[in-house]
């Protein structure tokens, strides 16, 4: 392939708020620019077109984590060697430690359980008639089921949903949201060490397997620390972005709702198209190990890459009527929304189980949706709504 002499610049910001509140066309103009665009605001060069963005993430002994997946370097110092910002050996055996607790396999015990509150939740909501999608339905059910599967104690609960958020939040660039970040992914990474060296986790959990694994000696204190964290940190707010914007997008697509409730099976297709379209996290970034290039575009070693997720999958190259919600699109599956390859989501398993077990007990009761009054909530990384006020019809 041929190697153009440099990659075109983009100015703009694409995390003030009004970037934040209305990203795709700042996508868009990326993709058109070239396969890969200095974002000179940033310091990075962006990948937003699918291919590329696919080639990247299929690519980590090019495209490394290890040292760090963050716009900012404080934030990418605080990570190193979790199982996001490490790569190859390190995190094989990071991944190797929990992941088998959450294959398919491994999670099937927890399907009637998920079922159940997803059912006695949309239950008691529908009752009621009009509730926010976002605080009584996104969040309750995952903060219902998460902690107890990480085995994270009571005391500390009120905070999760808070730090989960700075979490994410400071893996932006250093702007003011990062900035307030930080002190209080200080206070998350306090409590986990509190929890580890107190040892005080719900017994079976996956927390109580990574204790296990230290006392075995297979891995040190301080990755126990980060392991703690590494799956607690992704597992609320993403899921809880994925069933806001499905509430929002069945209640502007009343045709999709009813595709949905004549035929459930199209429900698995449905998450992939909802995290398609509006892909929960936005983007994480990557470091080039040698002087490389980017379909076509130089990349010189030590250069920061940012992989848009949100964009490559609305990229008109892969996808047809990109910005169209269809639940029938057969290609919806090649979705990047959890990411690909060695640090694909590890944790999608129970994000599907959760989305979908809430859209089949919807769809058995509610015949529409009715949005009222809704907010975004703003967060470096995550698109979310804040609120979704909606009153539902339902049969009878
Ligand atoms: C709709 C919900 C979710 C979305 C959209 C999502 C998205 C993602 C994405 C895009 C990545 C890739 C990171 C990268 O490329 O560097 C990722 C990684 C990860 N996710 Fe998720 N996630 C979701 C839910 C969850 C849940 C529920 C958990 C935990 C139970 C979880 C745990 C993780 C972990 C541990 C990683 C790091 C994997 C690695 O670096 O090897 N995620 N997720």
């Amino acid at each position: 392939m041929t190697t153009t002499e440099t990659a075109p610049t983009y100015s703009g910001d694409i995390y003030t708020d009004a970037a934040l509140l209305e990203p795709y066309e700042d996508y868009r103009a990326l993709r058109e620019l070239s396969p890969a665009v200095w974002l000179e605001k940033h310091g990075a060069y962006a990948v937003a077109r699918y291919d590329e963005a696919r080639a990247v993430l299929m690519d980590s002994d090019t495209f490394r984590s290890a040292n760090g997946i963050a716009l900012n370097e404080p934030a990418n110092e605080a990570i190193l060697g979790c199982t996001l910002a490490s790569d190859g050996e390190l995190h094989a055996h990071l991944r190797q430690v929990v992941a088998h607790r959450l294959t398919p396999r491994a999670l099937r015990p927890m399907k009637d359980l998920v079922r159940e509150r997803a059912d006695e939740l949309v239950a008691e909501l529908v009752e009621r008639k009009s509730f926010d999608a976002v605080a009584d339905l996104a969040r309750a059910l995952p903060l219902s089921i998460v902690p107890d599967f990480i085995g994270w104690p009571q005391e500390g609960r009120e905070h999760l949903l808070r730090w989960a958020g700075a979490n994410f939040d400071s893996f932006g660039p250093m702007n003011e949201r990062a900035q307030r970040a930080m002190p209080q992914c200080g206070e998350m990474a306090a409590f986990g060490a509190e929890v580890v060296r107190t040892g005080n986790v719900l017994p079976g959990s996956l927390g109580a397997g990574v204790l296990e694994a230290r006392d075995k000696g297979e891995v040190t204190t301080e990755q126990t620390m980060m392991l703690m964290l590494d799956y607690l940190a992704p597992s609320l707010d993403t899921t809880i972005s994925a069933v806001g914007s499905a509430i929002w997008l069945f209640s502007q697509h009343p045709d999709q709702w009813d595709l949905l409730r004549e035929d459930p099976s199209l429900i698995p297709n449905a998450v992939n198209e909802i995290v398609r379209i509006e892909s929960p996290i936005r983007a994480f970034g990557r470091l080039a190990n040698v002087d490389t290039e980017i379909g076509g575009v130089p990349v010189p070693a030590g250069s920061r890459v940012l992989v848009i997720y949100a964009s490559a999958n609305r990229d008109e190259r892969k996808f047809e009527r990109p910005d169209e919600f269809d639940v029938t699109r057969r290609d919806a599956v090649h979705q990047l929304g959890f990411g690909l390859g060695d640090h694909g989501c590890a944790g999608q398993g129970l994000a599907r189980m959760e989305t979908e077990s809430l859209l089949h007990a919807l769809a058995q009761r509610v015949t529409r949706f009715h949005v009222g009054e809704t907010e975004r909530a703003l967060n470096n990384l995550i698109r979310a709504f804040g609120t979704v006020q909606v009153t539902v019809d339902t049969e009878d």
